[in-house]
């Protein structure tokens, strides 16, 4: 085991029920068999289109949902049977921020509550090191003192992703999963938040496994970056492997659906992304098995690794 936590061969499969007895008849294969592996301090990207999976991975690692099969290890232990008990020592080192923290917040529940909750399950604080830590925690994300006692709706979208956000580090954690955080922002909020999200990694060498549907928004983010379809990883590589050298046709084809800002290239961009949609269409059995499963991740690099059901064969149509 080399990562501080190291996910093998992870499956999620949930049960479809149907008929008169309610009878278990088929399964959604959600995850279908991920390996990944975190080190301390860096940022990981998870990205794939809606319904991939990507958020049951996040909510598997952190324990709200049930792994089918699979091993979660940390620090070199399989933590896959504790990771849903509430009070273990992997709950209080991995965390997550959900996409709209209005949800995830309980309105009734003024922000004083919100932050001192994980404060109190997992730490031994006075209540004057309590308010002390959550004062801090909220200039941490840029926000005062008066927040404490107002409710989650008295909120900007923003601020209240940045709550959320201070929630997530209040007990620092190792890895916090941030499964769409600020896809919901205005651009320049976007901005805002993942600064304060950098500005908390420099300071606390948390890593992050950031969620998104989008490949133009990890880009600046991730250190390195999964590509996920039904269930499974079609690549994994670092920025220079996934931006610079894709190889798998479904990256290559979330790489053409990132909107293009210059005006210039437009033209350029939509023929671009008419070419690999043609090649995606034409050559699905290249990239999928037959019943349309993505092949084993193989390994084109120390730090690239494709499922093409051969790596030797190159891209249709030119790279
Ligand atoms: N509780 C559940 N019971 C049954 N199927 C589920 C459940 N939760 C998710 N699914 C299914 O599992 C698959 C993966 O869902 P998931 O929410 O992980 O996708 P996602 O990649 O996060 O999508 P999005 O980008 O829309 O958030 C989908 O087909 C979804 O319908
Ligand atoms: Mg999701």
């Amino acid at each position: 085991m080399s990562g501080l936590i190291e996910i093998k061969d992870l499956k999620v499969h949930y049960p479809i029920r149907s008929g008169f007895l309610n009878r278990v008849t088929d399964y959604v294969y959600a995850v279908d068999g991920v390996d990944l592996s975190f080190e301390e301090g860096k940022t990981y990207g998870l990205v794939g289109e809606s319904g991939s999976g990507k958020s049951t991975i996040g909510k598997a690692i952190v324990g709200l949902e049930k792994i089918t099969s699979g091993e979660i290890y940390y620090n070199g232990k399989d933590v896959s049977k504790e990771a849903r008990k509430r009070r273990s020592d992997y709950r209080q080192n991995v965390q997550m921020i959900f996409q709209d923290a209005m949800s995830s917040f309980n309105p009734k529940k003024r922000i004083v509550d919100v932050l001192a909750e994980p404060i109190r399950n997992f730490t031994n604080m006075t209540p004057d090191e309590e308010r002390r830590r959550m004062i801090e925690l909220l200039d941490i994300v840029g926000l005062t003192e008066d927040a404490l006692t107002k409710y989650p709706h008295q909120f900007s979208g923003g601020q209240r992703q940045r709550i959320g956000v201070a929630r997530a580090v209040a007990i620092n954690p190792k890895l916090i999963i941030a499964d769409e955080p600020v896809s919901a922002l205005d651009l320049s909020v976007q901005a805002q938040v993942l600064n304060f999200m950098k500005r908390i990694q420099e300071e606390y060498n948390v890593s992050y496994l950031f969620i998104s549907h989008d490949l133009g928004v990890v880009k600046h983010m991730c250190d390195e970056i999964a590509i996920m379809y039904r269930g499974r990883f079609t690549e994994y590589g670092n920025k220079e492997d996934i931006y610079e050298d894709p190889q798998h046709i479904y990256t290559r084809r979330l790489l053409s659906a990132i909107p293009q800002i210059d005006p210039n290239n437009r033209d350029e961009h939509k023929k671009n992304r008419l070419r690999v949609e043609k090649i995606y269409q034409e050559n699905q059995s290249k990239y999928f098995s037959e019943n349309g499963r993505v092949y084993d991740l193989k390994a084109v690099s120390d730090t690239h690794s494709v499922a093409l059901k051969d790596v030797s064969s190159t891209l249709e149509g030119g790279a």
